[in-house]
């Protein structure tokens, strides 16, 4: 194999670019070219694809977001569409693919996979959902600007004595609500993954009431409710006025942290290693600081990917 390609799609995550610029500096390393493709399956499906050299990934370890663009592409979902791709690919002799991204982009390389297409996965979503890793890539910036966001509103919320809410992202995975609940001391975390009762929340704040807490931190997952809805449920419940901060994309970017950069340096070069290897329908990950790879079928095995162990302490610690 002399020639690879790397791709991000889906939700783009801070640490992207550490991950591609790993990829590249990897394979030319070992003397491969490298091929990069604008704009995730959509971009590989108009052949937007250019090499890439040392420098074109230089001066962007720091930076969020991704150089080579993200999007979730409809077409690419048809068998057309992967056809199309994979003519692409053979057009410029391009012989393996790493993705970038999170479960769909993980789906659209299994299709790849499926035609017998050489693929390597890397986890980069902010929402630390993929089966077989511990941690992707973004999932720690993310949780950090969480943090300084619960931080800030912890000040207003003691000055004026209030209970706010603060809903963060997961439609369907609750970690990032979870981590940053734990971190920055919420007294409630609601997450997709449980069950809530409205009454448990009422009983935590009367509690906290009854022992001179006056004011209160509620972290939602939007995939639970909105925050808004949320809000009006409890003043439903209690009469008790809330304020709610919907973090939104903020989540999505800045200057990824340290361990996100180290994190993706890790992931993008061993994704290189197994295409230099030979191999294709793979995903790497992290497991007790250790890199992984595994069949990419397992990142699809819906096992639990948030740890119980942190909702029981959460509730433990925040009475
Ligand atoms: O998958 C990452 C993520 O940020 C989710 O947490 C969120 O639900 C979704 O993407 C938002 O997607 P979009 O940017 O397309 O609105």
């Amino acid at each position: 194999m002399r020639k690879i390609g790397v791709l991000t799609s889906g939700g783009d995550s801070p640490g992207m670019n550490a991950a591609i610029r790993a990829v590249v500096r990897k394979a030319i390393y070992h003397d491969f070219e490298v091929f990069g493709v604008y704009g995730g399956y959509a971009g590989l499906i108009t052949g937007n694809i250019k090499q890439l050299e040392l420098g074109s990934v230089g001066d962007i370890i720091h930076r969020g977001g991704t150089v080579l663009y993200s999007a979730r592409s409809n077409e690419f979902k048809t068998e057309e569409g992967q056809q199309k791709a994979i003519e692409q690919l053979k057009r410029l002799n391009i012989e393996g693919l790493v993705v970038i991204g999170g479960d769909g982009s993980y789906r659209g390389a299994k299709a790849l996979t499926d035609k017998g297409y050489r693929c390597i996965c890397v986890p980069g979503t902010i929402d630390n959902d993929i089966s077989g890793t511990e941690f992707t890539i973004g999932f720690d910036t993310a949780l950090n600007t969480v943090i300084d966001a619960v931080d800030k509103i912890r000040d207003t919320a003691t000055s004026h004595e209030r209970t706010f809410i603060i809903e963060v992202m997961g439609r369907d995975a609750g970690d990032i609500a979870l981590w940053s609940g734990l971190a920055g001391g919420a007294e409630t975390i609601l997450i997709p993954e449980e069950d809530y009762d409205i009454n448990d929340i009422v009983a935590r704040l009367h509690k906290g009431q009854e022992r001179g807490k006056k004011h209160s931190i509620i972290i939602v997952a939007e995939g639970v409710c909105s925050g808004v809805d949320l809000a009006r449920k409890l003043k439903e419940a209690t009469n008790l006025d809330t304020r709610v901060s919907v973090l939104g994309h903020i989540q999505r970017g800045g200057s990824p942290t340290a361990f996100d950069r180290v994190l993706a340096s890790r992931f993008g070069a061993r994704a290189v290693e197994l295409l230099l290897e030979g191999k294709g329908g793979r995903a790497v990950g992290i497991k007790e600081n250790l890199l992984v790879d595994y069949d990419l079928s397992k990142a699809f095995e819906k096992d639990v990917t948030y740890d119980l162990s942190l909702i029981k302490l959460s509730k433990e610690l925040s009475i």
